[in-house]
């Protein structure tokens, strides 16, 4: 048998591993036949010599073997999720369950924590008193049934080659490999025994693909792989130079998903939002065109049913549904500072990556795994780019506890927005689509 050595050697030397090299390695390392070091050493000689797809489908199908994964089978509508690559004030998930769900979408979103940056849907949810994010698997299924939909966090039984792999790429500089993160992202998602998924890959400051060209690069390859491992997908680029929404920050962004629901939406998030949700009906069979799709999930929203909808997945989770129709019962901090423009003209600059950041220092996501979270505070931004403004105009209110956290803040707020004389050119909201 080919041994872990020989393997590692074949991919430095820009060999092309074998299904049964790459099986044989994640196989062993999961039985701990196979060491860190070694599986240390083959992803920085992937991550230096990138894939054939043939290795990332393999890959795939191998992290995807490692668990159980969910088993839906006696569901008979179609089961689509939703994912993202993470970015700020990016809250669609708890937007799009709803109202696919509302449209007749079975929808089983296992969704993450806070990482870097970037908030975590379950760190969201959790801010709603009483929140379950890890139903048992009998209560998942019967959820699923009832409501339509669940929200939960990742499952000890789903892909976990992916999460001992992605420990170790974080510690070795090799999280940011297109094939590395293709087979990561779709090992997990394909183990929620999915029809469809519809991927939303965000590009910018905030983003982890911080180009569009290599936010291009994975989404071709997430399409080309999933194609193969024949789950239909979409796969959206849209843009994450300024956060999305006017909220960032635990409760608050869940309060921004309950005024979307409730028929008050800021523009961009409406515009994503509708759309990634539009995908996810059509490719869960219950509508014939795009243009069908976007209908039924805008009247999802302005007849009500999709926060009808999300109060009842939060209750079937333990959560306190009353939140949708009275946000005030979320947490709130004790103060809000108001942080305010030197100067008129027009937004030209709202960073996303240093808002996160800003977010981050005031409490509201983790430096380590075991930091607490805040739920409570955050951002919530007055003006977006390209708004016109006047000096002492607020830019952006700050909902704070702790003043040492606001003083580590306040200076990367200070530089993520800039006001100049000219309004800047606008970037597009969505700029690709891909289908597979
Ligand atoms: N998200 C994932 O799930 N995996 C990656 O490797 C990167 C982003």
């Amino acid at each position: 048998m080919t041994s872990p050595r020989d393997i590692i050697q074949k991919k430095r030397d820009r060999g092309t591993l074998t299904p049964e090299e790459i099986g044989r390695l994640i196989r062993g390392y999961m039985s701990s036949e196979i060491d860190d070091y070694h599986i240390s050493a083959w992803l920085m000689a992937v991550y230096l010599n990138g894939m054939e797809i043939t290795e990332t489908v393999a890959l795939t199908r191998a992290m995807l073997e490692s668990g159980r994964g969910l088993n839906l089978s006696s569901i008979r509508t179609k089961k689509v999720d939703k994912h993202s690559t993470g970015g700020v004030g990016d809250k669609t998930s708890m937007i799009v369950a709803p109202i696919a769900a509302a449209c007749g979408v079975t929808v089983p979103m296992i969704t993450g924590r806070a990482l870097g940056h970037t908030g975590g849907t379950l760190d969201k949810l959790e801010s709603i008193p009483g929140f379950d994010p890890r139903p048992s698997p009998d209560r998942i299924l019967a959820i699923l049934k009832n409501t339509g939909a669940v929200i939960m966090g990742q499952t000890a039984d789903l892909a976990p080659a992916d999460r001992r792999i992605y420990a170790l790429r974080d510690v070795t500089a090799t999280v940011e490999s297109i094939p590395l993160i293709t087979a990561s992202i779709l090992s997990k998602k394909l183990a929620e025994d999915l029809d469809g998924l519809v991927l939303d890959v965000k590009t910018g400051s905030g983003a982890f693909m911080p180009t569009l060209e290599t936010a291009r690069d994975l989404a071709r390859l997430l399409v080309d792989v999933s194609r193969k491992m024949k789950t239909k997908i979409v796969v959206l680029i849209t843009d994450m130079e300024e956060p999305s929404g006017r909220a960032i920050g635990n409760a608050l962004e869940i309060r921004e998903c309950i005024d979307f629901l409730n028929g008050n939406a800021p523009e961009d998030l409406e515009t994503i939002s509708l759309a990634l949700a539009a995908h996810m009906i059509r490719l869960g069979g219950r509508a014939k065109s795009f243009q069908q799709a976007s209908r039924m999930a805008y009247e999802a929203v302005s007849k009500g049913a999709a926060a009808r909808k999300f109060r009842e997945i939060l209750e079937a989770q333990g959560g306190d549904g009353r939140v949708v129709t009275n946000p005030d019962l979320l947490p709130r901090t004790r103060f809000i500072e108001k942080f305010r423009s030197a100067r008129d003209g027009f937004v030209a600059r709202c960073d996303a990556k240093l808002l996160g950041l800003a977010s981050n220092a005031l409490g509201a996501g983790r430096h380590r795994v075991d930091d607490i979270v805040h739920p409570e505070v955050g951002l919530y931004l007055e003006r977006k780019t390209g708004d016109p403004v006047k000096r002492g105009d607020v830019l952006c209110q700050i909902h704070w506890n702790d003043e040492s956290r606001l003083r580590i803040a306040m200076p990367l707020i200070e530089e993520a927005f800039e006001v100049r004389p000219r309004p800047p050119r606008r970037r597009p909201l969505i700029h690709a689509v891909l289908e597979g």
